[in-house]
């Protein structure tokens, strides 16, 4: 069973509970998520779905080991992909998670961290302990992502560098005025995500007296809803072959490099999350940056066929919200010769 219909079948058993339709309501959500991260099923399920790196997955991981340094907190770390690998680049990591079944798999790893069962609304920390901070796909789940930014920022040192991502509202807005109706995103409880724009998560990061130091918009194939709005009913076909282009690691890495490259030049609704770094109290920015993919063997572009496939993809479902990207293909392909 697939996360999707795992939520579905949960939500069921809310609705049965609660008598009658579950309000969406901060707490509705947060109680909802909860249970459905700790549902029996959710760890296995969830590990089967993050096997396939996505280049989405990798720019996140790429940030999280450009940055984070020292003592670091995981928080919502669920399976452990990213503790693990900060574990293996020799740094030492404390992973929490509310859901144990998520910690006795981040546990079974060769590089495992340190883990503890908490809630990421109460972090079982002292404050100003940790010199970095990560969290991945936690906040967008809940209404109240606030609190848990502010308890990360409460346990980091005031050096401290605070890592996390999120869902970009211009990215779903913009396919809204594509399809005409909003319905992309289903207003229900199993449905609930936030989206942001930048400036949002901009003023609350003020508000809790941190600084962003560094951002980048990312992520042109997770679900982008602007290939799902531009391409309607045949969306899900598309979304089949461009994950099965993105199987091959030369193509993977040549798109890594595409959206480092090109999205900060291009408009950001087309990229559906922006990955975001806050200093505490420094806010000089890092000489440490991620890796982008520079080293890609342009070369490469014409001799590997799941480029080219995945080239051709691109344009069909962005190119008619976005259509300097014909003339950017162009470029890719001129550096082939
Ligand atoms: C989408 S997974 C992300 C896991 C991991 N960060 C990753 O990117 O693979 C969300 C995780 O948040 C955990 N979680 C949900 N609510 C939580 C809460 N209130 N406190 C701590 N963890 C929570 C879930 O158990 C799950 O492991």
């Amino acid at each position: 069973m697939k996360i999707g219909k795992l939520k579905h079948r949960l939500y069921q058993k809310f609705f049965r509970r609660a008598g009658t339709q579950p309000a969406l309501t901060p707490q509705s959500v947060r109680e909802f998520k909860e249970t459905v991260w700790q549902s029996p099923e959710a760890a296995s399920r969830y590990s089967e779905a993050v096997s396939r790196i996505s280049p989405g997955m990798q720019t996140e991981l790429d940030v999280a080991l450009g940055f984070a340094r020292g003592r670091i907190l995981d928080v919502g770390a669920g399976t452990g992909r990213f503790s693990s690998s900060l574990v293996r680049a020799g740094l030492p990591v404390t992973a929490i998670d509310l859901s144990a079944d998520m910690l006795r798999l981040a546990s079974a790893s060769d590089h495992a961290p340190d883990c503890a069962r908490a809630s990421a609304f109460a972090l079982p920390f002292a404050d100003e302990q940790f010199d970095s901070v990560i969290s991945f796909w936690l906040l967008l789940h809940f209404h109240e992502w606030p609190r848990i930014l502010s308890e990360m920022l409460r346990v980091a040192k005031p050096e401290a560098r605070v890592i996390f991502e999120m869902q970009n509202a211009s990215n779903l807005e913009h396919a809204c005025r594509i399809t005409g109706d909003d319905r992309l995103v289903p207003k229900n409880l199993s449905g609930f995500q936030t989206f942001l724009k930048f400036e949002e998560v901009e003023s609350v990061t003020t508000r809790l007296g941190a600084g962003i130091v560094w951002s980048r918009h990312y992520d042109l194939f997770s679900d982008n809803l602007i290939a799902r709005a531009t391409l309607g009913e045949r969306y899900t076909g598309w979304l089949d072959e461009i994950q099965s282009a993105l199987d091959d690691e030369d193509c993977r890495r040549f798109w890594i490099r595409f959206e480092a490259e090109h999205l900060p030049h291009l408009p950001e609704y087309l990229a559906r999350k922006y990955l975001v770094v806050l200093g505490k109290e420094n806010r000089e920015p890092d000489h440490k940056q991620p890796a982008k993919g520079d080293e890609f063997p342009t070369h490469l572009v014409a001799s590997t066929p799941a480029i080219a496939r995945s080239m051709r993809l691109f344009l069909e479902a962005f190119a008619p919200a976005c259509p300097q990207l014909s003339d950017l293909f162009k470029l890719e392909c001129a550096k082939t010769l």
